[in-house]
């Protein structure tokens, strides 16, 4: 999926990318204040969350601008109750980019790009755990707050999953906006 490009109205060309280092201090360094102070996130550093972790992906504007980046923890899907589930650690829109009240749709862009590459790696469902704030957009992309066997979240956490329809949707709502 490395170089697929999507078109977005609000954002223009949109290409997905390795994350290098100068992007995550670049993130780091221009996302920080723009972050509403009562997120739950808003002191998130993506140079600690990724560390390292080689399914960290981004999505960047053509002038190389970085609007959007998640991380899976895991190399390779992982075994839940007998199925291959992507797990998904952390995501993050550029704070400017945000907000389906105002008809921006990065976020759930987002999710189906994730989506497309859960399937790309063999995945047939997805789990992430989040905070209620969380719960709307979550479930409007397609998720229930349900967890597959031995999928345990910590307290005041609530798991999400998506099967693989959920996440074969969002592929087709990707492929909307498949630029070539
Ligand atoms: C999560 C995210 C990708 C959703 O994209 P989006 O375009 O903002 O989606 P929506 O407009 O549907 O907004 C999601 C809702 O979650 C809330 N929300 C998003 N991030 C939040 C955060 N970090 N802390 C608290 N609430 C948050 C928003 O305020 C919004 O609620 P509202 O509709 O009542 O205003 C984006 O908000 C984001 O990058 N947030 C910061 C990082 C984050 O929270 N990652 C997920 C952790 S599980």
């Amino acid at each position: 999926m490395l170089g697929c490009r999507w078109l977005l109205e609000d954002t223009g060309m949109l290409e997905l990318a390795d994350v290098t280092l100068a992007d995550l201090e670049r993130i780091d360094g221009e996302w920080p204040p723009l972050r509403p102070k009562k997120d739950l996130t808003y002191s998130w550093r993506w140079r600690e969350l990724v560390d390292g972790e080689k399914e960290t992906f981004l999505l960047k504007k053509e002038d190389g601008t970085p609007v959007a980046i998640w991380v899976s923890r895991r190399r390779k899907p992982i075994v839940l109750g007998g199925k291959l589930y992507y797990r998904l650690d952390n995501i993050e829109v550029h704070p400017t980019h945000r907000g389906a009240r105002l008809g921006r749709i990065l976020g759930i862009l987002l999710m189906a790009v994730i989506a497309q590459r859960a399937l790309e790696v063999g995945a047939t469902g997805l789990v992430l755990a989040t905070w209620d704030t969380h719960a709307d957009f979550y479930g409007k992309a397609g998720g229930v707050q349900v967890a597959p066997r031995g999928w345990t979240v910590a307290t005041g956490l609530i798991p999400f999953t998506f099967d693989e329809r959920a996440l074969s949707r969002l592929k087709e709502m990707a492929d909307e906006f498949i630029a070539d």
